[in-house]
Order: C-alpha cells, then sequence, then structure tokens
C-alpha cells in the first residue's frame, strides 16, 4: 500500500514536472527539428560551406538562389531583431509562413523556400519550430529582399561574394 502510493506520488510529480517545463520541450523539440530539416544550411551565412558562420546562426544567408522567371532570393534573417529578422512576427505568423508560405505581409515566399515539403509538418512542430526561432539571441544581419528576375540566367544558386567576410 504504501509502495503503491509513493509510485502515485512520484508519477504526479513526474507529470507536474513534465507540464511545468512545457515552454522548454518546445523548444527543444524546435531546436531538434531544425536541426534534422537543416534550416540552418540556407538560412546562415557560409551555410554551404564547410565552416557556416555559427557566430550569425539563422541569421540569414550570403547565399542567393535565382530562380528563371521568378527572381533571386536570398534567406531571410530568422532571429528576433525586431528591423532585420522577424522579430515583430508572432508565433502563429512564423508557423504560417513555414507550413504556407504566406507572411504577415501577405506576399508568398518563393519555392526556393520549400514551404510546401514544410506543409506537411504538423501544426504543433511547426509552433515548436516558430517557438525556438523565437528564443534564439536576436542578430542584426540585413539581407537583400527580392528581387526580379535576371533574363541572361538559367537557375543558379551563388554566394553573394562581396557579402562574404
Ligand atoms: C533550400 C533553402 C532553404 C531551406 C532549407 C529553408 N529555407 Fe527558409 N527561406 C529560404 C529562402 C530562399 C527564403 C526567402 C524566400 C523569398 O523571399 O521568397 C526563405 C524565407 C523564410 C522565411 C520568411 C522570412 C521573411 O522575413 O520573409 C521563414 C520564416 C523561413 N524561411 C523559415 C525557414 C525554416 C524555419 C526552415 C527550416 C524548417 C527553412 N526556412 C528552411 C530558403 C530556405
Amino acid at each position: 500500500m504504501r509502495s503503491t502510493s509513493l509510485k502515485l506520488a512520484a508519477t504526479l510529480g513526474l507529470a507536474a514536472a513534465l507540464s511545468a517545463c512545457a515552454p522548454e520541450s518546445q523548444v527543444a523539440r524546435g531546436q531538434y527539428l531544425v536541426s534534422v530539416v537543416g534550416c540552418s544550411d540556407c538560412h546562415t551565412p557560409g551555410g554551404f560551406s564547410p565552416h557556416p558562420d555559427m557566430s550569425r546562426f539563422l541569421a540569414g544567408s550570403d547565399t542567393e538562389f535565382s530562380l528563371p522567371g521568378l527572381g533571386v532570393f536570398t534567406p531571410a534573417n530568422l532571429t528576433p531583431d525586431p528591423k532585420t529578422g522577424i522579430g515583430t512576427w508572432t508565433v502563429d505568423q512564423i508557423a504560417t509562413a513555414i507550413t504556407t508560405g504566406v507572411t504577415p505581409s501577405g506576399r508568398i515566399l518563393s519555392p526556393a523556400m520549400p514551404w510546401s515539403d514544410f506543409a506537411h509538418l504538423t501544426h504543433s512542430d511547426a509552433l515548436a519550430i516558430a517557438t525556438y526561432l523565437k528564443s534564439l539571441p536576436a542578430i542584426s544581419n540585413q539581407v537583400p529582399g527580392p528581387a526580379a528576375p535576371r533574363q541572361d540566367e538559367a537557375g543558379t544558386v551563388q554566394a553573394i561574394l562581396q557579402r562574404s567576410p
């Protein structure tokens, strides 16, 4: 009898501890998903090199994607910096952008950002990713916005050499 109530107390204690740290586990889940999906390859300077700039982790790329007929797109600063990152976006707005491509301004992200793949994330996983991004240190790093297509160019992915350190 005594051991049963001890076990029960232990179980209840564990449940309480788990619910108390729910936001942290959501951040950990988001961090896990971001590392598996490889958001950092595209969204960190040097992400396609052997030495990504981890001091600017997820703070925007130095590599642009030129999509024929669509335009030139640079992976954005995903840190919570309000001016150069997505600091003014809510968790829900970030999750919506990741899974539907629709940003708070109503622009639809280009296919250079694989949101049509991320549409398969569960809602709670998309929220976990967004919550993790919100927990990052804010880093000021302005990347170029979308630009018009270059007429003479086939599809390319290229480093923006003048912006590399
Ligand atoms: C293959 C490269 C690639 C990968 C992988 C990738 N992204 Fe992107 N992402 C982009 C590009 C390019 C843009 C800019 C697209 C545009 O401007 O139309 C972008 C834009 C975004 C934006 C919009 C930000 C803004 O300010 O407009 C968010 C949010 C985002 N990505 C989150 C993520 C997350 C989270 C992951 C991982 C789950 C991820 N991305 C993985 C290439 C990528």
